[in-house]
């Protein structure tokens, strides 16, 4: 092959990377904003009041309640499961259970994406 093939050939597999990797990849990151931004509605309708508008929990009169913004200092862990089953089915004593009130699993994945969105730093 000539060498001025070989380059041609070269940048059609690289572009078929990008479009593969697009593919893969941005969808995915849309979605999980997509799904972020319909949690932080539920959210504001049904967390603040705890948690704060902000996630970081410095109100006068709940103070125990998680800090969301610091997946270090979860009591329950951090991981997408864990997040999950303390949103779904409540954590502690003062936590409630939010997958009936909100009504399916995918509105409480939406609340584990926005919770995630609202962290500081990412593990
Ligand atoms: C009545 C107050 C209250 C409301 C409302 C509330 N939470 Fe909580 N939440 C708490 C408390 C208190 C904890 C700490 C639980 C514990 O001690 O393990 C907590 C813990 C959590 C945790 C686990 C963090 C950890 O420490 O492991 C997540 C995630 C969470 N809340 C998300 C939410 C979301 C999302 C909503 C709205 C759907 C919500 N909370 C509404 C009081 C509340």
């Amino acid at each position: 092959m000539e060498s001025r093939h070989i380059k041609t050939f070269l940048a059609a597999r690289a572009s078929l990377l990008l479009a593969f990797a697009g593919l893969l990849h941005l969808p995915v990151a849309q979605a999980d904003a997509v799904a972020a931004e319909r949690g932080g509605q539920l959210f504001q309708q049904y967390c603040t009041e705890c948690h704060g508008r902000d996630g970081r929990a410095q109100l006068d009169v709940i103070s125990d309640a998680t800090d969301l913004t610091m997946p270090v200092d979860y009591y329950n862990g951090s991981s997408d499961q864990e997040i999950y089953n303390s949103i779904a089915n409540g954590a502690g004593v003062a936590m409630p259970a939010w997958r009936t009130v909100v009504g399916s699993d995918e509105a409480v994945w939406d609340l584990v994406h926005f919770v995630k969105s609202l962290w500081v730093e990412q593990p």
